[in-house]
């Protein structure tokens, strides 16, 4: 057989050597001819496959809506703090991504393993809310800044609806709206938000294609994929602050004294 020095470097989900590249074994030629899109490249390269088209389109979906929420949130904040402190473009980018996280926009994948584990067990809302509330942690996926009960994220519907219309099963989203409906007795802004929406529906998607094994599944929630949805989304957002405060000629930015409670 063949003999080859050991590699330094294990790849499988892209090939540059031949005449074109590939993503996961499909030549960029048959990309561009079969009319492939955004969400079919993300299959490819993260799933290592090609997903039917409800599902590259709900990844699309995903991308659209979250790709910017205004300039008053975290991300978008950072971004234009640094774009005014005359940063280049990729440290203004960086700057607002690195507040993705745990309370903003990067709860997607522990409310996917939270609702899976919750569900997968048979708790009742009741159960899960409380367990959580046990453990002093707050469910990911719920509760919004803004958001409340008569002000709803119009995200969420959209993507609720979508995926009640093409999905084969939306057993883990009805999960989340029965916690929501639970965290809602307790206070207003306890709602479904667009991370608890993503993270749940996208264990529909996996779940419910029959694209991918338990085992694939399981994998995918562990090693949590979906969080990447978000920084991809609202990389197009804070690049598009960056390039706004940049056009508009922003000055270097400095909070006022009058919104800071200095005391003891
Ligand atoms: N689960 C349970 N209780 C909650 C939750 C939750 N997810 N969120 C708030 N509460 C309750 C708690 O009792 C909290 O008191 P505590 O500080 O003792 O825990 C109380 O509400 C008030 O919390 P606030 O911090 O005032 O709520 P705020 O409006 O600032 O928080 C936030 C909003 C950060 C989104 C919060 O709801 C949260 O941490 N959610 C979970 C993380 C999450 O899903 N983040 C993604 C948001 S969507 C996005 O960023 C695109
Ligand atoms: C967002 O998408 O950035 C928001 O949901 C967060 C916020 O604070 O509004």
């Amino acid at each position: 057989g063949k003999v080859r020095a050991p590699t330094h470097i294990i790849s499988t989900i892209s090939d540059d050597r031949g005449e074109e590249p590939c993503y996961a074994g499909v030549p960029m030629s048959s990309i561009i001819e079969k009319g492939f899109g955004v969400g079919d490249v993300i299959s490819l390269l993260w799933f290592k496959r090609s997903l039917p088209r409800y599902c590259t389109q709900f990844i699309e979906i995903c991308i659209m809506l979250c790709a910017d929420h205004g300039p008053c949130v975290s991300g978008a904040h950072n971004a234009i703090v640094t774009a005014r402190a005359g940063k280049d473009l990729v440290s203004c980018l960086v700057s607002g991504l690195l507040t993705i996280g745990p309370r903003f926009g990067g709860a997607i994948d522990d409310a996917a393993r939270y609702f899976k584990d919750a569900y997968d067990r048979g708790l009742t809302p009741y159960e899960f809310v409380e367990s959580m509330k046990k453990k002093g942690i707050r469910v990911p996926g719920i509760g919004h800044r803004i958001k409340n009960r008569d002000n709803k994220d119009k995200r969420v519907e959209l993507l609720q609806k979508f995926a009640r219309t093409h999905f084969p099963s939306v057993k883990y989203m009805e999960y989340a709206v029965e916690v929501e409906n639970y965290t809602l007795t307790k206070a207003n802004n306890l709602v479904l938000n667009v991370d608890g929406a993503i993270g749940s529906l996208f264990l529909d998607l996996l779940a419910g294609s029959g694209m991918f094994t338990k085992q694939e599944v399981d994998e995918i929630v562990e090693i949590g994929y979906l969080n990447g949805l978000f920084v991809l989304a609202r990389s197009i957002g804070l690049i598009g602050h960056t390039f706004d405060q940049k056009r508009l000629k922003q000055p270097l930015y400095r909070h006022p004294w009058e919104d800071v409670l200095y005391t003891k």
